[in-house]
């Protein structure tokens, strides 16, 4: 007997596949969907990839999520896909691009980072990618990140 685990197709909506293992949550945060959210959202956590061995997936129906606001995913997921369905079909697939700046997703660890004060401003932060990782480096203080999951806001 063959046993297939079954996330249901979508109509219509974006699918955002081959995100890293246990970091769909995370995904959902920088795309601003959280308590309370309208929006109907299908997730799977840690189910088996071929090309990643284990990887998460959301699936958000009726919504094309822009692609801008999808690349901020990149922070954490650099290799998700996207997927643009309608009528049932792949219309549009592409992966993420990591941004070279963001504002507002990241939290600056540096506690007297302006951004972090009594009346602050919101964080800043130039992004790079070196040997595979992901690093961001404060645009007020200059103090680097390297494991950026730590401080998404
Ligand atoms: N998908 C979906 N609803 C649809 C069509 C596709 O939720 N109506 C999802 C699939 O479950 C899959 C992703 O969108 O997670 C991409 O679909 P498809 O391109 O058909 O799959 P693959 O060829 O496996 O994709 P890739 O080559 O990117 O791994
Ligand atoms: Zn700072």
């Amino acid at each position: 007997m063959k046993r297939e685990l079954v996330i249901s197709k979508i109509e219509r909506g974006t699918v955002i596949d081959h995100i890293n293992a246990g970091k769909a949550l995370l995904v959902l945060r920088i795309l601003g969907i959280g308590v309370g959210s309208k929006d109907t959202v299908t997730l799977a956590m840690n189910v088996p990839s071929k090309k990643m061995g284990k990887k998460d997936i959301v699936k958000v129906a009726n919504k094309f999520i822009g692609e801008e606001e999808l690349n901020k995913i990149a922070l954490i997921a650099p290799k998700a896909t996207i997927n643009l369905i309608e009528s049932y079909e792949v219309k549009r697939k592409f992966k993420v691009k990591l941004p070279d700046f963001i504002e507002g997703i990241l939290r600056c660890p540096n506690r007297n980072c302006i951004t972090n004060s009594r009346e602050p401003v919101t964080p800043k932060f130039y992004i790079k990618l070196k040997d595979d990782v992901v690093t961001a480096k404060c645009y007020y203080c200059n103090k680097v990140i390297r494991n950026v999951d730590e401080f998404v806001i």
